[in-house]
């Protein structure tokens, strides 16, 4: 797996980070590397539609409607998150579509999304979710999520293959971004999963030892 170490902030993350790290509620929100990550992935991919799980109070859904054109379909269900969430989204009415459970799901405007950014649930429905899907290219996992990481690579093997790299900053932590592309043959598709699925396992013995248990 490519390591890919973030040096520089730019004063677009900073800006945006700074507007949330001191709200109610900011204990959780995306680290500083994370959002030069997606800041960078925003500029080469040019997403016109972007797909957010885990909301949060929505500094990364921000970040995105500032920083690119896309359309943002994001998933939250945490009340408090969902009330600072649409204090904070109040400009970009429009441009995002917020749903909350699965009824809302069922009715996701979009079919393919340039760019998934999962830094939380609904992990029950993303089997369901990323089946009922044409087509993603780009998945940034917040943080080492590597359970998420597994039901992406499980629910996805059946028509993609996967290129994973790990983003590593000297401040915060990253996290982990995995560009899909379709694939019909079958051969190269099993093998980019076994491939990924035992480079995700290294690199969770890495991180947690041989005490696999919490992943
Ligand atoms: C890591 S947070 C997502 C943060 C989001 N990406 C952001 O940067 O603002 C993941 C989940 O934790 C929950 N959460 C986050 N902040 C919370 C808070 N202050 N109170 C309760 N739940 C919270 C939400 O349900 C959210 O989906």
């Amino acid at each position: 797996m490519k390591k890919i170490y973030i040096n520089e902030v730019a004063p677009a993350v900073k800006a945006t980070y700074n507007r949330f790290h001191n709200q109610q509620g900011a204990e959780h929100i995306a680290s500083l590397g994370s959002m030069q990550v997606i800041f960078d992935i925003l500029h080469s991919l040019q997403p016109k539609t972007i797909l957010e799980f885990g909301a949060g109070i929505g500094t990364l859904t921000y970040f995105c409607l500032e920083n690119c054109q896309a359309q943002v379909d994001l998933y939250e269900d945490n009340a408090f998150c969902l009330a600072k969430l649409k204090e904070n989204l109040s400009r970009f009415k429009g441009r995002y579509y917020l749903f909350t459970d699965y009824e809302n799901f069922r009715s996701l405007p979009h079919k393919s999304y340039d760019l998934v950014i999962v830094d939380g649930g609904p992990y029950r429905l993303f089997p369901e979710i990323l089946n009922s899907l044409d087509n993603i290219r780009v998945v940034f996992f917040e943080g080492r999520r590597f359970k998420a990481q597994q039901m992406f690579r499980q629910a996805l093997k059946k028509r993609y293959s996967f290129k994973v790299s790990r983003y590593v900053s000297s401040h915060s932590k990253c996290g982990y971004k995995m560009v899909c592309r379709q694939n019909k043959n079958s051969f190269l598709r099993f093998f980019s999963y076994c491939y990924n699925y035992l480079i995700c396992l290294a690199d969770q013995l890495r991180v947690r030892g041989w005490k696999m248990k919490k992943i």
